[in-house]
């Protein structure tokens, strides 16, 4: 390849969200609302993870739904089907192929300290299956599969973004250049939405409570009622602070949906209390999921059409996957079939 072509190549993006459930705000504002943008300039694969949602137990019927809405959310938050590759995991049989490759390549010691799996663990303390345990080499293979430059996340995700490049790092070190290094692409504010009801823990979708999450789908009533009873402190001030984690995310979250930034936030909240700030959080975060599960609505109703998008997003991507499985494949020492 001369010089030139490899300046002219796309840079290649790839990410994942899990259909385990509903998706959040936390799931938009620290990594969906990053993709679309990023479509314009590079080559974006974004894919629905299936296979990961079940290290932990799904309702089959459900989890099925789920998919279908994931997808329907991409696009509803401004993915174009004509301009990123979007697909559904389980449809790209090499992902689990080199999942156990690189299974042979990742340490029992590296997986141990996945904080995400500790987490899980004690969560799921009943079905703590291996799945649980290796899913970071599921999800290496998610990315080095596409030879992927950047991967935007929530920085939740950064840790196994850096396992991933440890793994490619061994792999290329053993068997000369296979694997592009990725890094993660973790945005400034946002990265991290904290729960309205603890507000020391992220925003989750699996969290018990209805009320320390914003569903993308919720009906405004509900986000409203939300935001009303989000837990703030004793100070009435609409400041950033230490020990302010509620509000500190409050103002994170209403920054966001108006595109201001924190200062001008406070700015506009001067001399008014909670009171006032609050509900005007939750009609921002209303305006901004408007228009998002009104699409999403739509595209559901369109079954046909989104069959179309990831049965061809599936063949974009098991040609390009295939390519990185068959190098893989030789390097390691497998007969050519
Ligand atoms: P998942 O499905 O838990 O979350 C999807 C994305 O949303 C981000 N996120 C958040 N960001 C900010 N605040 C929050 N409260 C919040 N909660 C979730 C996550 O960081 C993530 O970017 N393992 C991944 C899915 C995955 C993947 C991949 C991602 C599988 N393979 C390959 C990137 C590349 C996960 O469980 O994300």
């Amino acid at each position: 390849m001369s010089e030139n072509t490899i300046e002219q190549k796309k840079k290649t993006i790839f990410s994942g969200v899990q259909p385990s459930g509903k998706l959040t705000l936390g799931n938009y504002l620290g990594a969906i609302r990053n993709f679309g943008p990023l479509q314009e300039e590079y080559n974006c694969i974004y894919c629905v993870v299936d296979m990961h949602a079940i290290t932990v137990r799904q309702d089959p019927a459900t989890l099925r739904r789920q998919t279908l809405e994931v997808l329907a959310q991409y696009i509803a938050c401004g993915l174009d089907p004509d301009k990123s590759t979007l697909f559904i995991q389980s449809h790209v049989p090499a992902h689990a192929e080199l999942a156990w490759v690189l299974s042979c390549y990742t340490m029992f010691g590296e997986l141990s300290r996945m904080t995400q799996f500790k987490d899980k663990s004690s969560k799921h303390a009943d079905n703590v299956n291996a799945g649980l345990f290796t899913y970071p080499v599921l999800m290496a293979s998610d990315i080095l599969l596409y030879q992927t430059d950047m991967v935007p996340v929530g920085v939740d995700q950064k840790q196994h973004v850096e396992l991933a490049r440890n793994i490619a790092q061994r792999f290329n070190g053993v068997y000369s250049d296979t694997f592009v290094m990725p890094e993660p692409y973790i945005p400034q504010t946002g990265a991290k939405i904290m729960s309205l009801q603890e507000p020391s823990r992220k925003m989750s979708k699996s969290d018990e409570n209805q009320n320390s999450f914003i569903l993308l789908m919720d009906k405004p009533d509900d986000i409203m009622r939300k935001f009303r009873r989000a837990v703030t402190d004793s100070d009435t001030r609409v400041a950033r602070g230490e020990g302010k984690d509620g509000v500190n995310n409050l103002i994170s979250i209403y920054a966001l949906a108006t595109g201001k930034t924190p200062e001008q936030v406070e700015a506009e909240f001067e001399g008014k209390g909670y009171g006032d700030f609050k509900p005007a959080v939750g009609e921002a975060v209303v305006e901004l999921l408007r228009p998002i599960r009104e699409k999403t609505e739509a595209l559901l109703q369109d079954k046909g059409y989104l069959e179309s998008v990831y049965k061809e997003g599936a063949a974009k991507a098991n040609y390009l996957a295939r390519k990185t499985l068959d190098k893989v494949y030789r390097k390691v020492g497998f007969v050519k079939r």
